[in-house]
């Protein structure tokens, strides 16, 4: 739901859908955003503008609505912050045929992104056509049923690795576009950005790409030249968006400045370039390869969450949002204005469970709660990570350890 609010409301975790008054006034380029640090509430607070639109389906909701009448209709639906299975009763041959519709679809994309790259290996054109009809029918599996495809794309087979990881970076590129609310035509170039992203490896032997062991300097050479390599042959294909040049390019970047091939950082860096170094690398670690099992999700993005100055950090929780896994013992807002503590997943369930514990309107420990998070809009969401010290929490480990216990702080 919408909610029109005075700027001097805004609180750190609400999602703005609108900024009020003269775009020449407005503190960012961009008007959708969640407000996750002190320093752009503080900008929308100091605008001047005459109100704020809040969409609480995308993060905190305000208090209390000004007044019902000045609540605008919402002209298009939110992307869902994790779009799983539509209903837990669904009957089982409706999810198997949405299963099988999904594995086919990977299958066939597969299939086009190896000819894809082998038409490249040749020097020959690439299929621009058949590219963009991998991205259409990738984008609608997407919006119909995403938990389903991203399934699929994990348990895809260890042969073919590179072609699989393209559809799958492609998926997951869409998906995050989704649920950031770009628009759709920039989704789509994400779509392209994906798929294309390492084009440039069929530059590189397989030996190389499969090899378990560390690579020698020659090798590592040429494996650090796949993203201008690849820049190189998609600047020839001509057309090309532009998203797919630049991620192709820079998804080997680090925010630090620490990545490859010119050590740029963050602020050099787009938001597709930093999607796509995320997407590419949770695909690699969740997949198994010949020469390893792939790591489960949950440990993937705590790992990704641990390694300072790898990633975007603020777009990284965005990405756990949209494929619905976070970190086990991570500290995080809820929608309803509670803390939350990430629970651990037992094996069978696949939707995050998180325990709620502390009110952050009273400043007050609640008695816990568990939330299993739903697939749809209509229960509680995570909305943010949080700092246990923020909250004087002092020793969050021992706090998550009797919280993951079911005890009563309260108490
Ligand atoms: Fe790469």
């Amino acid at each position: 739901m919408i909610h029109r609010i005075a700027c001097d409301q805004v609180r750190l975790g609400m999602y703005v859908h609108k900024l009020g008054g003269s775009w020449f006034a407005h503190p960012f380029w961009r008007n959708r955003r969640l407000l996750d640090t002190a320093e752009e509430v503080e900008a929308v607070r100091a605008s001047g503008l005459p109100y704020v639109e809040i969409d609480d389906e995308r993060g905190l909701a305000p208090e209390r609505i000004a007044s019902a009448a000045s609540r605008p209709e919402r002209t298009t639906p939110p992307a869902p912050i994790w779009s799983g299975p539509r209903s837990k009763t669904a009957p089982d041959t409706l999810r198997a045929a949405e299963r099988k519709r999904a594995v086919d679809l990977v299958d066939r994309s597969r299939r086009v992104m190896k000819r894809v790259f082998e038409s490249a290996r040749l020097g020959r054109a690439i299929r621009m056509a058949e590219v963009a009809h991998v991205v259409e029918e990738v984008t609608a599996a997407v919006t119909r049923n995403a938990q389903t495809l991203l399934g699929v794309i994990r348990l895809k087979s260890k042969d073919e690795y590179t072609y699989y990881h393209s559809v799958a970076v492609c998926t997951l590129m869409v998906n995050c576009g989704r649920h950031l609310g770009l628009p759709d035509a920039e989704v789509e170039q994400l779509g392209f950005a994906g798929l294309l992203h390492d084009i440039g490896k069929m530059g590189i032997p397989e030996s190389i790409l499969n090899k378990a062991g560390s690579l020698t300097d020659e090798e590592f050479d040429l494996v650090r030249g796949h993203p201008a390599h690849g820049h190189g042959l998609l600047v020839d294909a001509g057309d090309m968006p532009d998203m797919a040049l630049d991620v192709c390019l820079h998804h080997h970047e680090k925010v630090d400045g620490s990545g490859y091939p010119f050590g740029l950082s963050a602020d050099r860096l787009s938001l597709a370039a930093r999607l796509g170094a995320i997407c590419d690398v949770y695909d690699a670690l969740t997949s198994d390869r010949i020469y390893k099992a792939g790591w489960p999700p949950v440990e993937a993005v705590a790992a990704m969450w641990s390694w300072d100055g790898h990633f975007d950090r603020v777009l990284l929780f965005r990405f756990m949002q949209s494929i619905g896994v976070f970190p086990t013992g991570m500290l995080v807002t809820l929608r309803s204005n509670r803390l939350g503590l990430v629970l651990e997943n037992s094996r069978r369930a696949s939707r995050p469970r998180v325990c709620a514990f502390y009110d952050t309107r009273a400043n007050a420990f609640l008695p816990p709660e568990t939330v299993t998070l739903r697939d749809d809009l209509s229960g509680d969401q995570i909305v943010a990570p949080e700092l246990p010290e923020r909250w004087g929490f002092r020793d969050w480990d021992a706090m998550a350890e009797r919280l993951a216990k079911g005890e009563n702080l309260n108490a």
